[in-house]
């Protein structure tokens, strides 16, 4: 299988926003696209996208997993880069029309397609840094994607970065190019110093989430995890785990995690912590390293409370558990 997210679907659907109305939204070549060098997105970053993703079950029918709560935040990353406003219904539409048009394509489990709605200014306007694009582009792009554990689920190494923050504090919740481009750097020193898969952004002792998941901690029956707030993504996966936890009848706590809490915790032999997000479902966490230490979580391998989560959750997207949540939308 290629590498996650590099293949495409050779059709999207597409609307634009000009003169204050969006158009009929249209199937059209994944390529086709132009933009002028001058449009808003290349210079003032006005884009934000989403990453969800449709399954196929075993009666061949094709499900979107929580479609409404992309589509939601998608609605609010717009809003807070004062892109115009998408209409739910449509951008839902979308994405149910071009999954339709490509279900046969859609992989096996533990396959599925990966959906990328994105939304862009494309005013050509160089002079508009402190305005808002008059004109956008909103398009659903699809990618078929393997199993993210093809090479294994080997437990993860997490450097703890306590002076740099993963993007400016109000921007966290916005899923938008900006903040990825803001994390590379520390991600790729973290890479080449200490070998680590991924930063663990904890600006001024505060455990937030990595460049793209969000961070969860295992303690016995309970699970620790940093509440909402505007500093970092509210992800889908994130909640769909703490749900089923509390269904397991686990502790969610919803708080505030310190890095002093994270590696006291971490220290006990039956701890685990894991990365929730689309992509990475449920991944485990084995090593923590903070101010040039190794620490290890428990036992640092993939503990039996990630592995139990993740497998619910898969079970619910596979159509092998009932979907009591009503999760899916079966297309
Ligand atoms: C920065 C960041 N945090 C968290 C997540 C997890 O979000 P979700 O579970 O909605 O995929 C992502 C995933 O895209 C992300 O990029």
């Amino acid at each position: 299988m290629a590498a996650f997210g590099s293949v495409f679907m050779p059709q999207m659907a597409l609307t634009r926003f000009e003169q204050g109305a969006w158009s009929t939204p249209q199937i059209v070549p994944a390529d086709s696209i132009s933009l002028h060098p001058g449009a808003h997105v290349l210079h003032y970053a006005s884009t934000c996208f989403e990453g969800l993703k449709a399954f196929k079950h075993s009666d061949g029918s094709i499900n979107l997993f929580r479609m409404e709560k992309n589509v939601a935040r998608l609605i609010q990353s717009s809003e807070l880069l004062s892109l115009p406003q998408p209409d739910a219904a449509t951008l839902s539409q979308m994405i149910i029309d071009i999954v339709r048009q490509y279900a046969s394509d859609v992989p096996e489990p533990p396959g599925s397609m990966y959906i990328r709605p994105t939304h862009i200014g494309t005013e050509a306007a160089i002079g508009k840094a402190a305005a808002p694009t008059a004109t956008s582009m909103l398009y659903v792009l699809l990618s078929p994607v393997g199993d993210y554990f093809a090479g294994g689920s080997k437990p993860l190494r997490l450097l703890l970065e306590q002076n740099g923050a993963r993007c400016a504090a109000h921007m966290g919740m916005v899923k938008s190019g900006g903040n990825y481009a803001s994390a590379l750097q520390p991600i790729l020193k973290a890479r080449a110093s200490v070998q680590a898969d991924q930063v663990l952004f904890c600006p001024g002792g505060d455990v937030q989430e990595t460049g793209a998941a969000n961070f969860l901690l295992i303690d016995g029956n309970e699970i620790i995890t940093k509440a909402l707030d505007s500093s970092f993504l509210h992800g889908v996966t994130r909640d769909s785990v703490l749900t089923l936890a509390r269904d397991m009848g686990m502790i969610v706590s919803e708080r505030e995690l310190s890095v002093a809490e994270l590696l006291e915790r971490a220290a006990k032999p039956g701890t685990e912590a894991a990365l929730s997000g689309t992509a990475a479902v449920l991944t485990p966490v084995g090593t923590l390293i903070a101010d040039g230490v190794e620490h290890k979580v428990g036992s640092g391998e993939a503990g039996p409370a990630t592995l139990k989560l993740r497998q619910a959750l898969n079970d619910i997207q596979w159509g092998k558990a009932s979907d009591k949540h009503g999760w899916l939308t079966r297309i």
